[in-house]
């Protein structure tokens, strides 16, 4: 399938380089035939989204990633694997959530192994916040879903906390097992790896 939206300087045709940063990106913009969207947010190399996006062609699958040599081995994978049902997006996640995802446009999103940000002075970096969930619900489709993953029981901790002051939200079981396991997990977590799954159950943004 060919990729739309290919200009110089992207990685190769997978990657999606909007032509404006300011407005909201529709999804016709960025895939060829209209279908579900997951995304998958700080994607890294990409293979927890290749390995959906081969399991699952019928829907269409975004990466999210800031850093641009993982954008690079993440478009290459998809086109090594030849699935024209995902991009990648080398943007902020925070921003790209809030500001380039259209209202009520995505079925689900996968925060694999966010960075934790252990060290307490630096906390105040970590993605999950009230905020942030807030933007999620804003981009989620009505009973949209919210799948995460970590290996820092503080950090899941502050995660749940944060859902439960989120009524836009309720708590199901993650995905047992996982769909796929991503590198992060493959090449870094022998300890325990906590999930949740947040679900949309509210329409208003
Ligand atoms: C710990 S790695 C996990 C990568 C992948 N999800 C996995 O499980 O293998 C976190 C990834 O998120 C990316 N990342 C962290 N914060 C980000 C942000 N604010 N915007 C975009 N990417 C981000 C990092 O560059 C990194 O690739």
């Amino acid at each position: 399938m060919r990729q739309k939206g290919g200009i110089p300087g992207a990685a190769s045709a997978v990657e999606f380089v909007p032509a404006n940063y300011f407005r909201p990106i529709a999804p016709a913009e960025m895939f060829s035939r209209a279908a579900a969207i997951e995304v998958d947010l700080g994607c890294g190399d990409g293979a927890y989204l290749k390995a959906l996006a081969g399991q699952k062609q019928d829907r269409n699958f975004l990466g999210i990633e800031r850093l641009r040599g993982r954008v690079h081995s993440a478009c290459h994978k998809i086109q090594q694997a030849d699935l024209g049902n995902a991009r990648i997006l080398c943007v902020e996640i925070a921003y790209a959530v809030a500001h380039l995802l259209p209202p009520h446009s995505i079925a689900v999103f996968h925060l694999m192994f966010p960075d934790p940000w252990p060290k307490r002075r630096h906390q105040h970096r970590r993605l999950v916040t009230v905020d942030f969930l807030a933007s999620i619900h804003r981009a989620l489709i009505p009973r949209g879903t919210l799948q995460i993953a970590t290996d820092q029981r503080d950090y899941f901790r502050q995660i749940e906390s944060v859902a439960a002051q989120s009524p836009q939200f309720t708590p199901i079981s993650a995905q047992d097992p996982p769909a796929a396991q991503s590198t992060f997990e493959k090449r870094f977590c022998h300890t325990s790896i906590y999930r949740l799954g947040l679900r949309n159950v509210s329409d208003v943004t």
